[in-house]
């Protein structure tokens, strides 16, 4: 690396145009790409070196229907807990790509990885969560440097996730992508355009 180099423009850009996708072609993301966003997981930090991450490429339409499901349940059951007007706000909102993104993953933590023998994680364990978080956003931004988008689906049923992936119990789920070309692109959030919730401030503390 050029370390005389000032990089910050093109970060700058990535960051910018990031933004979480819900809005898939269904193309196929070229697997030379795919490789090259699979392998940046690799660069990522965490806890004592451990590596924490699990990750499940989810091909099989029959694993895929039943994410699918439990997202289409969920998604209901968040709806009930908005008053009406609220609801229908909510329920025009598309909270997830699964039937359109080309490519799936499903992350999850092992709780108590031999790697890193506990090192950094004695009086916080939820950092093997965090560390696995590092990771996604890492692929999120290698997959935006290439032009392809990422969608994190949360409403779902973890339990079931580890079922239907026939991954260990003690696993815990953390998130579901979907992955592919976006049909459009913007550099802002999708819930801020759509009047859900603005961009706030973020808050920082000098003491
Ligand atoms: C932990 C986490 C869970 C999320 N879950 C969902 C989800 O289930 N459905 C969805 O549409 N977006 C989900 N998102 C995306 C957020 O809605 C999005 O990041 C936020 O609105 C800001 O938009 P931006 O990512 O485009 O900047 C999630 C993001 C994070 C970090």
């Amino acid at each position: 690396m050029d370390l005389s180099h000032d990089h910050s423009a093109r970060l700058g850009d990535i960051l910018k145009w990031r933004r979480d996708v819900r809005h898939f072609s269904t193309q196929p993301v070229a697997a030379d790409v795919l490789a090259r966003i699979e392998a940046s997981v690799d660069f990522a930090p965490s806890v004592g070196n451990s590596r924490p991450w699990r990750i499940v490429r989810v091909m099989d339409e029959d694993k895929r229907r039943a994410v699918c499901d439990s997202f289409e349940r969920e998604n209901l059951a968040a709806s009930h807990g908005y008053e009406d007007a609220v609801r229908q706000n909510y329920l025009a909102l598309k909270l997830a790509g699964l039937r359109e993104a080309p490519v799936h993953y499903a992350f999850f933590c092992d709780p108590d990885p031999a790697e890193g023998c506990g090192l950094g994680r004695r009086t916080m364990p939820e950092t093997l969560a965090y560390s696995t978080v590092m990771a996604i956003h890492t692929l999120w931004l290698t997959a935006r440097a290439h032009n392809v988008g990422v969608g994190w689906v949360s409403i779902l049923d973890p339990q079931i996730m580890n079922d239907v992936l026939a991954v260990p119990r003690e696993w815990t789920f953390i998130a579901y992508l979907c992955v592919g070309h976006p049909l459009e692109c913007s550099d802002a959030p999708e819930l801020h355009r759509r009047g859900w919730q603005a961009n706030c401030a973020t808050v920082w503390i000098d003491r």
